[in-house]
């Protein structure tokens, strides 16, 4: 059955392969580059996004597909709905399509070895999008912004409001701080981890920084699928088990969804009065329900990653790739994926609160009504 499966699987590539100019099945493509011998412009390109539930990734799947069709092709956009076996699916039906570029945001970085063989095959160039695919040679470039520096923006924020950096900071003095982290199976978790941690640890070391619940390791702390429910559990269990009579000053949650979840479970602990005042707390992505929170001095920070900014830069390396151009990239160092060292064009990001959300509609990300 399997075999079968795998020989009807191997003819819709080849298929797919023929359709898109190929000649024979596991044919090099001109002058020995794996890509699609028909360079130019026109065709569909892939763009497999892993859900809908955040409205980053419904704003980056549009921009993308929007702006692909201003350049000269047709977009397919599909949504995974954090289903691993959906996304996978989903790739592999535009591979039998003979779409002629991928454009993915894995939903588990690891879990694509396999379906990205197969593209190689069909020779589809492949773009990593925000976050790194990992474990296969058959990812071309990565576009996404610094993601290291994600977590020192975190770090440094929670620093600086517990008055931690000023020239002569009072040694007796303890703050509580609870951690985060994002989904396991996303690359991108252990770059913003990396970041935070590197600010907060030598504040551990000294006794400044206090972790009361000791769930200092990555793992003690992340959250699957970035779930905001997950994370409000967790600090239920947290605040229940270790703040009977102490306060937590502050939460390093790596984004915005989770900060929802946590900020949920400080108010139905007591947090969020005049009297009892929530602790900092951090996020990613400025999500329009959280930057409504900053604005209304609930959540305290989030650090604002321009989708727009990333989809264009996607389509420009994708774009590239398709018309026989090399991609713009500024890394060619760090994004590791255990196969081969990705390209990448990594943005800045940028942190916000409440003194800089004029920002986010000087840029036009948000209108100033929204932000109300
Ligand atoms: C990460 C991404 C973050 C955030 C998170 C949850 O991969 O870099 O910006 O969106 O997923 O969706």
């Amino acid at each position: 059955m399997r075999t079968r499966r795998r020989r009807v699987a191997a003819c819709a590539v080849l298929a797919a392969a023929l359709v898109a100019g190929l000649t024979s099945c596991g044919q090099e493509a001109r002058g020995g580059s794996r890509y699609q011998p028909d360079k130019g412009k026109g065709g569909t390109v892939g763009i497999a996004m892993p859900t809908k539930s955040s409205e980053r990734w419904i704003a980056d799947g549009k921009n993308m597909a929007k702006q692909f069709r201003k350049a000269g092709y047709k977009a397919d956009l599909q949504y995974g709905d954090d289903k691993v076996e959906n996304q996978v699916a989903q790739i592999e039906n535009m591979i039998t399509k003979g779409h002629r570029l991928l454009v993915v945001a894995a939903i588990d970085g690891s879990a694509l070895t396999h379906v990205l063989t197969r593209a190689a095959e069909a020779h589809i160039p492949v773009i990593s999008y925000d976050r790194l695919i990992l474990g296969t040679e058959n990812v071309d470039y990565y576009a996404s912004f610094d993601n290291e520096r994600v977590g020192e923006l975190q770090g440094q924020y929670i620093l600086d409001r517990l008055d931690l950096t000023k020239p002569d900071p009072d040694a007796d003095e303890r703050h509580t701080i609870e951690l985060f982290a994002g989904s396991p199976d996303d690359n991108n978790t252990k770059y913003f981890w990396n970041g935070a941690m590197k600010k907060l640890k030598p504040y551990f070391a000294t006794g400044q920084l206090v972790v009361r619940s000791k769930q200092t390791k990555m793992n003690q702390a992340t959250t699957l699928r970035w779930d905001g429910g997950t994370a409000q559990k967790r600090m239920d269990d947290l605040l229940s088990k270790n703040y009977g009579s102490t306060d937590v000053d502050a939460v390093l949650s790596p984004y915005d969804g989770i900060s929802i979840g946590i900020i949920s479970a400080l108010k139905s602990a007591g947090y969020g009065t005049k009297r009892h005042p929530l602790p900092v707390v951090t996020g990613q992505d400025a999500e329009l329900a959280s930057v409504k929170s900053i604005v209304a001095g609930e959540q305290t920070q989030t650090v604002f990653k321009d989708t727009r900014k990333l989809a264009k830069q996607a389509v420009q390396m994708g774009d590239a790739v398709l018309t026989g151009k090399k991609p713009e990239v500024n890394n060619t160092t760090d994004y590791d994926n255990g196969k081969k060292v990705v390209p990448a064009y990594l943005l800045k990001p940028v942190s916000v609160d409440k003194k800089n959300t004029q920002l986010l509609v000087d840029e036009g990300y948000f209108t100033k009504e929204q932000l109300r």
